[in-house]
């Protein structure tokens, strides 16, 4: 019997707190995961252009027996199609491989200096208008660069997707986001298969009949923050959606949050000019 998911309030949509990443999953085994994710009651998929699996995604959608609006699905427009009309026409083309008239969730997938953010937020502002996504984020953005973004925008900016793990503090961001109005959402979430071996999550876990993995995805949507674990195994597909039904003690929390370190960054491709926030 799948779970009903509890969703997260991001800017003016409701987000499921949990859903399936799909980066490095392409082809067959893209639509097989994503069909049987929806099959296990996941209702929230991440894609992107830079992922060439939407129109896996697509298929899988148009397979599934689940309705559309029941899915909440996120692209992200990748970093060469951010001037005015090359962002337009790229979300076109990622809707025709998606094939569906909208998405729920469009983000820039990485800041860039140039063009200008104001020129970018204008066009995604411009896509949002038209219906072409119901909500509007950011993805990769430092608090500042996230501020100035929300100040560029009309609509609010629902969530900004950053790396986020127990490996890796997001004190200042997770902070800010909330204080806009907005969301957090933790890619690489279980730090790429790293947190299976860790002895404090080990541990954790063993008190509540869980694995680690669970114990970290329980910790991210304990905060509010959403989470998008990725897997090509189905056993692990629902165990990853398995974190409904036990709740991880304020003691425990402390310990994973205790896990951070200065150089637990997995993902390191910010341009230079931007600076992450440091906690
Ligand atoms: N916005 C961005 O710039 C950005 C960047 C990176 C990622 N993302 C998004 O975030 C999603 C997730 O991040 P990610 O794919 O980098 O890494 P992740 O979800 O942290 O980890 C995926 C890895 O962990 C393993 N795994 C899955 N479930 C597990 C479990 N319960 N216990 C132990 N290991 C487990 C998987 O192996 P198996 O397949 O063998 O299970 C896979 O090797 C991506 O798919 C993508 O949608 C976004």
């Amino acid at each position: 019997m799948p779970h009903t998911i509890p969703d997260l309030r991001a800017g003016d949509v409701a987000m499921p707190v949990i859903g399936l990443g799909t980066w490095q999953l392409e082809g067959g085994a893209a639509q097989a995961m994503v069909e049987k994710a929806l099959e296990l009651g996941y209702r929230h998929i991440d894609t992107a252009q830079a992922y060439r699996n939407e129109q896996d995604v697509g298929a899988a959608l148009a397979a599934t027996g689940v309705p559309r609006d029941q899915v909440f699905l996120t692209t992200k427009v990748w970093v060469d199609q951010f001037a005015q009309g090359d962002l337009q026409r790229s979300v076109e083309a990622s809707l025709k491989r998606l094939k569906v008239p909208r998405v729920d969730l469009l983000l820039l997938h990485w800041p860039k200096p140039k063009p200008a953010l104001s020129e970018t937020l204008a066009a995604l502002n411009d896509v949002h208008g038209r219906g072409l996504t119901r909500a509007i984020g950011l993805s990769n953005f430092p608090s500042a660069l996230m501020a100035k973004a929300q100040t560029a925008s009309e609509a609010p900016i629902a969530t900004n997707q950053v790396e986020y793990h127990p490996y890796l503090s997001q004190r200042t961001l997770i902070a800010k986001a909330r204080a806009m109005g907005s969301t957090l959402t933790a890619w690489s979430p279980l730090a790429q298969g790293k947190v299976a071996t860790d002895p404090v999550l080990i541990a954790i876990g063993q008190a509540h009949g869980k694995t680690p993995g669970q114990v970290t995805l329980r910790w991210q949507i304990q905060q509010g923050v959403a989470t998008i674990p990725r897997t090509r195994n189905p056993a692990r597909l629902a165990e990853n959606f398995d974190i409904f039904d036990f709740a991880l003690s304020d003691d425990e929390m402390a310990r994973i949050f205790a896990l951070a370190r200065p150089d637990g960054r997995l993902g390191e491709w910010l341009d230079p000019a931007f600076e992450w926030d440091v906690d």
